[in-house]
Order: C-alpha cells, then sequence, then structure tokens
C-alpha cells in the first residue's frame, strides 16, 4: 500500500499509554466519521468541503431533498459515488481493518458511505454502517421492497453522467473546480455568489434510475438521511454488542465532529461501561469532553492512526 504520511509528533508518553492500553484491551469500539476518509482526498460534511456547487450537502440529505428534487439529489449522489470510486483507502483505513482482525472484540461503527474501508479489506462482520452505503440503492414505491447492494454503476444513469473535464468551460467538473477553490478559502456563509451562478442542468424524473422489480418508484441511494431511521438491524446489533459486554476497554472516535446522533451518543455508551477515550481529529474543539485518562491525537487520521496502532498491528504501510 503507497503512502505519502510524513511523521508525526505524537508526545511520546501519549504514545505509551495509549499502546499499552491498546494491548492490554479485549472490547474495543470505533467510532468513524469523513475525516478518516479527508486524506484519501473525500470532502467532510461540515466545514468549507461540505459544499457541493454551493449546495450545503447536508440539506440535500433529506427526504425532503429528494422529494422536491430527485433530480438533484441525485446528482449530488451520483457524484459523490463516481467520488468514492476514484478515491482509495488510505493507510488509517489499512490499519483500522488489520487492528480489526487482531482483535476478536472489536466493533467498528462507521457513518461512513464511501465503502473505503470494505476496500481496505476491514473484516465485514466486525463493521457496522450506521449511516448505510453510497453502493446500495433501493425503491422509494411504498409497495415495494426492492434493494439492490454493491451497485458500483457509474454513472447510475446516462443523464447523470459528469462530462469530461475540459470538453466545455460549464461543463461540471470545471464548475466544480472553480466552486472547490473559491470554497477553500470561505465557508458558505461567507460566500458572495450566488446560488444561481453555477449552472446546474435540470434532469427529469423519468431519466433518474428506476426499480427494476416494480417499475414505478424511482430508485434512490440507500444511505441514512438526516430524519429518517438508522438501519434497525445495525442499531439492533451495536445495541447487543455493547449489552453483551462486561467492560468495554476503549473507544476510538476518529475524524468524526460528533454531532449527529445516535452515532455520536455510543461514546458515552462506552465510557459507561469503563471506557477510555481517544480522538484522532485535525480539530481539538471537536474532541469534547475528554478526561485526563482519555487521549486527543491533533492530526491528519492517516497519518495518527497507524501510528498509534504500531504497538499492536505493526507497520503496515
Ligand atoms: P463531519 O464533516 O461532521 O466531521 C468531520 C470531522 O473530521 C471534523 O471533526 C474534522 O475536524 C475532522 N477531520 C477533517 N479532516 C481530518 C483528517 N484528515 N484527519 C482527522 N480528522 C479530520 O463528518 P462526520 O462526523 O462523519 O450523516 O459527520 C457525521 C454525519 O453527518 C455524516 O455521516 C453525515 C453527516 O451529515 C448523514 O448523512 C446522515
Amino acid at each position: 500500500m503507497a503512502s505519502t504520511a510524513a511523521p508525526s509528533a505524537i508526545p511520546p508518553a501519549d504514545l505509551e499509554s495509549f499502546s499499552s492500553r491498546l494491548k492490554s484491551s479485549t472490547r474495543i469500539l470505533a467510532l468513524l466519521g469523513a475525516g478518516l476518509s479527508a486524506a484519501s482526498g473525500l470532502p467532510t460534511f461540515r466545514g468549507a468541503g461540505g459544499i457541493w456547487r454551493t449546495h450545503d450537502a447536508m440539506q440535500l440529505a433529506t427526504p425532503e431533498a429528494f422529494d422536491t428534487d430527485p433530480g438533484l439529489v441525485w446528482q449530488f449522489y451520483n457524484y459523490r459515488r463516481h467520488m468514492a470510486l476514484a478515491a482509495r483507502p488510505n493507510a488509517a483505513h489499512y490499519a483500522l481493518a488489520e487492528l480489526s482482525g487482531r482483535k476478536e472484540g472489536f466493533l467498528t461503527l462507521s457513518q461512513n458511505v464511501d465503502g473505503l474501508s470494505q476496500r481496505a479489506g476491514h473484516p465485514l462482520e466486525k463493521l457496522q454502517l450506521l449511516h448505510g452505503n453510497l453502493f446500495d440503492v433501493k425503491c422509494t414505491d411504498f409497495y415495494c421492497n426492492y434493494v439492490q447492494q454493491n451497485n458500483y454503476t457509474d454513472p447510475i444513469a446516462p443523464a447523470l453522467a459528469i462530462p469530461v473535464e475540459g470538453t466545455d468551460p460549464t461543463s461540471f467538473e470545471a464548475r466544480h473546480a472553480v466552486s472547490s477553490a473559491l470554497l477553500e478559502k470561505k465557508t458558505r456563509k461567507e460566500l458572495d455568489i450566488a446560488d444561481e451562478s453555477i449552472y446546474l442542468p435540470s434532469v427529469p424524473a423519468g431519466d433518474l434510475p428506476h426499480c427494476p422489480e416494480c417499475k414505478r418508484g424511482l430508485l434512490r441511494p440507500g444511505v441514512v438521511w438526516f430524519g429518517e431511521a438508522l438501519p434497525g438491524k445495525t442499531i439492533d446489533t451495536v445495541n447487543q454488542w455493547i449489552m453483551d459486554s462486561k467492560k468495554i476497554d476503549l473507544i476510538l472516535v476518529i475524524g468524526t465532529s460528533a454531532k449527529v446522533y445516535p452515532a455520536a451518543g455510543y461514546v458515552d455508551m462506552a465510557r459507561s461501561k469503563g471506557a477510555r477515550v481517544a480522538v484522532v481529529n485535525t480539530e481539538q474543539g471537536d474532541a469534547r469532553g475528554l478526561t485526563k485518562d482519555d487521549w486527543f491525537f491533533k492530526g491528519d487520521a492517516a497519518i495518527i492512526v497507524p501510528e498509534i496502532l504500531k504497538g499492536v498491528i505493526g507497520d503496515v504501510r
């Protein structure tokens, strides 16, 4: 696996105390968020990356947005699928997959829908996808239960094809490059360009992917949108794992703002079972409520995670 990771500046005492806890831990949870995949080139939700062509990613991730403009929402998800397929797992995905294979009592709760943990070889039985998967699709018709997993068709419908860069100055890629450059410097609130200034083709519902089974319903991405319940089976599995644990030794909280519930609530649930918390994040402000027994490792997960896990997994880079 290729790695561009530079050495990090983890205080040796922190590394030592964490390694010792990790070695002795037999029940470990990991809560993963978008920051884990940032080094793979996928944008996070909150902060500058959380804007897609001046649309707030979180406002597109709702059933209401899909009802109002399924063409817009599908363009967003088709783009995310395309980006995720083009991205590669980074050293942190591989390190976590390795740790998961080595520690029997290990469970990963991922909020990520990008498929990178799976592609890094994370044992699937130890990976719970709290927010679904970009590569699952399901029928929206009330009377149809059609679900398809592992749908990697890109574009998912011809009308959603992303124009090849350079062929058209108003092309999707060209416009995205412009908006990304702007957004690197500015957050959405600071933007003074109007939504209309970036052209969005309107894709009629008839050109969107339809259910091959009932032939009536539109397909939608198999992700959890705001306002929707998390998959019942996933929640049951996670709750059972926690209930079955007399004690949890450690929870790793990696690359997440831990603001979205119920995912964020697992940190407190683990703590109530005795877990010490280790946060890996580029922002200290996103590591709230840590005690003196916890760890905060500041920096890029792709660099920090392999380093802090090295004592157990060795050098996997
Ligand atoms: P967020 O975008 O809320 O947070 C990403 C976190 O990663 C922030 O705390 C960043 O500081 C941190 N971060 C950024 N780059 C990093 C890096 N290279 N290494 C380590 N940390 C880094 O993403 P999530 O917490 O995953 O839900 O968001 C949770 C949920 O909210 C998502 O699953 C999605 C979203 O809206 C739904 O769509 C339902």
